[in-house]
């Protein structure tokens, strides 16, 4: 297991500085699912778990406005992006992107806040190899969806 995560890292070192052999070898998809509620946690009080969000923009930013990407989540809530590992690389995804629920909650639920929007920094959550060829494929998640209220379009 030691090993194969020294592996990794060193594989991923090398990918980091050999951008164009990376378009061809990895694949980077981030997912997730977006609920209707400020910070993504059970209603304590009174032990109800928030709805999905369906219909929601999802954007991918980096730095400090720059949408990167977008989608659509559909009727489960759940949102998936594929993004090109030479530009958005995965330290850069890491460190420099969030996801941006471009959609405001009220639109969801009418008694949750129509100022602000939801947002979420990435990590890793599984990397794999498989598929023709034997690419790399890095699948990405939101830390956690918490409303913003700074946050505007
Ligand atoms: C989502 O969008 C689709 C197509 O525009 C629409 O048919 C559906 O009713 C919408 N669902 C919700 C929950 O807004
Ligand atoms: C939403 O996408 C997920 C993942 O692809 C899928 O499992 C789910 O069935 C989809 N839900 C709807 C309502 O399409
Ligand atoms: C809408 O949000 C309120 C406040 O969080 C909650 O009490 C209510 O159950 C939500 N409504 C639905 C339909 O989920």
């Amino acid at each position: 297991m030691a090993s194969t995560n020294i592996f990794l890292i060193f594989l991923l070192a090398a990918l980091i500085v050999t951008p164009v052999v990376v378009a061809q070898l990895v694949s980077i998809r981030i997912s997730g699912v977006v609920l209707c509620s400020v910070n993504g946690n059970l209603d304590v009080i009174n032990g109800l778990t928030p709805q999905v969000f369906s219909n929601a923009s999802v954007q991918l930013r980096c730095g400090t406005r720059n949408v990167v990407s977008s989608t659509i989540t559909n009727g489960s809530g759940v949102f998936s992006l594929v993004v090109d590992p030479r530009v958005n690389t995965l330290l850069l995804l890491l460190l420099n992107c969030r996801l941006v629920v471009a959609t405001p909650l009220s639109t969801c639920n009418a008694s949750l806040p129509s100022v602000g929007l939801l947002a979420s920094s990435l990590n890793l959550v599984n990397i794999g190899i498989g598929g023709v060829g034997g690419r790399i494929n890095i699948g990405l998640g939101p830390t956690g969806f918490i409303l913003n209220i700074n946050l505007i379009f």
